[in-house]
């Protein structure tokens, strides 16, 4: 239950292309709060080590980019690539990592009015105290087919076959690390999105928030 005038926190986890990311922005647009991506913070980190050359299990070198993110340079565009995401799982198991972008994220989590925060651990780690906590899934066919029509549509070219290998790869690697897995809160609202439209999904996702609103 959110108190009246109190902080509007929701925080979304999911695997992915669940359609998290896609209902964060509608849940931040339509109640007005500032939104942040937290895997573009992973993102972030596993770009700078890939254009230095750098070998994504070295945790130093990863700590050292971890806290050179700046959440408001973060490019959402020049970090959209599925080779970024690939490398972010990687650099997302070292703790270090962890820490720093966690201290980051709940640094912008902590605004008056509230905030929408999407990513993997918000509502087990960065904010387990939000008010409002969802946690979205699909079938790993439905979320292969829906990166891989996303990737056909940018002009890109790639085999079904190989997303859907990704997509159980990273699955097994985020719900299986040691430091803050995949999983979802015990009280978060689960939201299946493989028979779901995404309308569906803000519609339903929309009566909680406003039911937890007092
Ligand atoms: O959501 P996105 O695909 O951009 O995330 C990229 C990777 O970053 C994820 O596969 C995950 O390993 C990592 N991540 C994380 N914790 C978050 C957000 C993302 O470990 N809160």
């Amino acid at each position: 239950m959110i108190v009246a005038g109190g902080p509007l926190l929701i925080a979304i986890d999911g695997p992915a292309a669940s359609g998290k990311g896609t209902l964060a922005r509608l849940i931040a647009a339509h109640y007005d709060l500032p939104h942040l991506d937290t895997g573009l913070t992973y993102r972030a980190v596993a770009q700078a080590m890939l254009a230095a050359g750098l070998d994504l299990d070295n945790a130093g070198a990863a700590l050292a980019a971890a806290e050179a993110i700046d959440l408001a340079a973060l490019d959402r565009s020049a970090l959209s690539a599925h080779a970024v995401g690939e490398a972010a799982s990687r650099v997302a198991v070292h703790p270090a990592v962890r820490r720093i972008l966690v201290e980051k994220q709940r640094g912008f989590a902590a605004q008056p009015g509230g905030s929408v925060l999407d990513g993997r651990d918000i509502g087990t780690v960065v904010c387990p105290d939000a008010p409002v906590k969802f946690y979205v899934t699909a079938s790993p066919e439905v979320r292969a087919r829906r990166r891989h029509d996303e990737i056909l549509h940018n002009g890109g070219t790639a085999q079904f076959d190989t997303i859907l290998a990704d997509v159980i790869r990273r699955d097994a690697r985020d719900m299986g690390r040691a430091d803050s897995p995949l999983r979802p809160a015990a009280d978060a609202h689960l939201l299946d999105t493989s028979a779901m439209t995404i309308e569906a999904a803000f519609r339903a996702a929309r009566s909680i928030i406003d039911q937890a609103r007092v």
